[in-house]
């Protein structure tokens, strides 16, 4: 099975120089903003998730075919309360498995949603999710091995939020008057609008990069939002693509929360980068009025050391393929317009924010992880896969991942000091289970009160991230650690542990 998937994208993937002829699509921008209808999920039965095929005119007059979660791409926003216990059904509806991994919520291994847990057509997985969380925006999507890419592409996604219910934070919180959540996602659409995914060998490397941005899975919308603060809950959605987010005016923004929750501050800013599947939550000011534009001036993924294979020298340009600018100009994702609805949130921001305090204390040991992408001799490993192995080329430790081999054991409740390196590009490193706190990014030591709790750090250079397992798992459901270039993630570079 496997190595059949294997063939086919290699196939592909030699038939590279097609691939790089990108045509612009008949997309129309400017759609109003889709504002994710909300699941409240307590502790009652009676929510359900159903992952389904459907089509959804991404494109007006143009049917694609997708994957969602009860609904034609995507699926609602869930909304859990702390304290709480969530009972979720989730059935499949198509022809694959799937699972619904919660990503960055701390649950036990059993109810997270791993590739251990992926169930069939016809079948329905019933966790009750113990509600464990401080207050965060994270998101779920399918998480079965060799399929994630693909599935999460076509829509198998959607956003969740978390509310603390004993803590009262003065920020915008009227969900779709003062408070929206963003999924920004990076999509390709053939000539005649009909969203597309064939991967090649530049896919592959670099992880794939769409020619359209789709934000909560409408090309390149407008919000229109009312005058005052306005909190945007960014989630990067994308399979690989990192994002350098700022507004047309340079104004400046504050950042309230990010992956795991609140900072202890709001962090004044002018630009924000996240890569694949990180989070933040920023407070923008609109008092004045002015329409603004969301962009991203990062048009490639920052792989290969962001020079000799930079998406735009390879693929024409994003830029220009991407609302029309010129090469290097940067790619619209939202456009604002102020309304004169009345803004209900406070006119200030607080000084101080209740960020989640955890003491992890000194680690007790160290662990070291290398992300191999073995590019230097690619085609070599690949030609191997092709007589030998089962199409995994990349891995960590020099390990390509294997379900059925537990990479590392874990104490429950220790903290460690893991130090991850990358042998050659950028990669957005996961953690399951946790939430954890940067030390050393990239070679250089950062300020903890900017960056807060993280289960997604880029790596391109010595990392290190301080953490400590409160959740078990066990080797029949454990968890896992990988790079977040879903691409990359499905070809190996993901490695699994306990918790005991
Ligand atoms: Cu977003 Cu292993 O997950
Ligand atoms: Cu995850
Ligand atoms: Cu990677």
């Amino acid at each position: 099975m496997k190595r059949r998937q294997f063939l086919s994208l290699t196939t592909a993937a030699l038939a590279a120089p097609t691939l790089f002829v990108r045509r612009a699509n008949a997309a129309e921008p400017g759609a109003p903003l889709p504002v994710p209808e909300v699941m409240d999920v307590g502790p009652g039965s009676g929510n359900r998730l159903e992952a389904i095929r459907s089509t959804r005119e991404f494109v007006t007059g143009v049917r694609s075919d997708t994957l969602g979660y009860s609904q034609d791409y995507l699926g609602p926003l869930l909304r859990f309360r702390r304290g709480q216990t969530a009972k979720m059904d989730v059935t499949n509806r198509i022809d694959a498995p799937i699972t619904a991994h919660w990503h960055g919520m701390h649950v036990p291994g059993h109810l997270d949603g791993g590739p251990q847990l992926a169930f069939g057509p016809g079948e329905t997985w019933s966790p009750e999710l113990p509600i464990d969380h401080p207050a965060a925006t994270l998101f779920y999507h399918s998480h079965v091995h060799g399929r994630t890419a693909d599935q999460v592409y076509r829509g198998l996604a959607g956003l969740i939020i978390i509310d603390d219910p004993d803590i009262d934070v003065p920020l915008p919180r009227d969900y779709g008057v003062n408070d929206f959540p963003l999924i920004v996602q990076d999509r390709s659409f053939d000539g005649a609008g009909r969203m597309t995914y064939d991967i090649g060998m530049m896919d592959l490397m670099q992880g794939f990069h769409g020619t359209e941005i789709l934000v909560n899975g409408a090309i390149r919308p407008k919000l229109t939002v009312p005058a005052g603060l306005v909190r945007l809950r960014l989630v990067n959605g994308s399979n690989a693509r990192m994002y350098d987010f700022s507004f047309t005016d340079g104004r400046t923004f504050h950042q309230v929360a990010s992956d795991g929750g609140l900072l202890t501050a709001p962090v004044s800013m002018t630009g924000l980068r996240l890569a694949a599947a990180e989070r933040a939550e920023i407070v923008v000011d609109f008092t004045d009025r002015a329409s603004v534009r969301l962009v991203s001036t990062q048009g490639g993924s920052g792989m290969m050391g962001g020079g000799m294979m930079g998406n735009s020298g390879m693929m024409g340009g994003n830029g220009g393929m991407m609302g029309g600018g010129a090469e290097g100009s940067p790619l619209e994702i939202l456009s604002f317009e102020i309304a004169d609805a009345r803004n209900p949130g406070p006119a200030r921001l607080p000084e101080a924010l209740p960020a989640p305090v955890v003491d992890l204390g000194e680690p007790v040991r160290r662990r070291d992880f290398t992300l191999n992408m073995h590019a230097g001799n690619m085609m070599g490993s690949m030609l191997n896969n092709l007589i030998g192995r089962d199409g995994q080329i990349m891995g960590i430790n020099d390990e390509s991942y294997d379900m059925g081999r537990i990479d590392l054991q874990v104490p429950h409740g220790e903290t460690e000091l893991w130090r991850i390196n990358a042998d050659m590009s950028m990669h957005p490193f996961h953690v399951h289970g946790t939430s954890f706190q940067v030390v050393m990014q990239n070679g250089r030591s950062v300020d903890p009160a900017r960056i807060g709790w993280k289960d997604v750090v880029h790596v391109q250079g010595p990392t290190e991230i301080l953490l400590r397992f409160d959740k078990r798992a066990r080797a029949d459901a454990p968890f896992m650690y990988h790079c977040h270039i879903l691409e990359h993630e499905d070809v190996g570079m993901m490695g699994q542990f306990t918790v005991l």
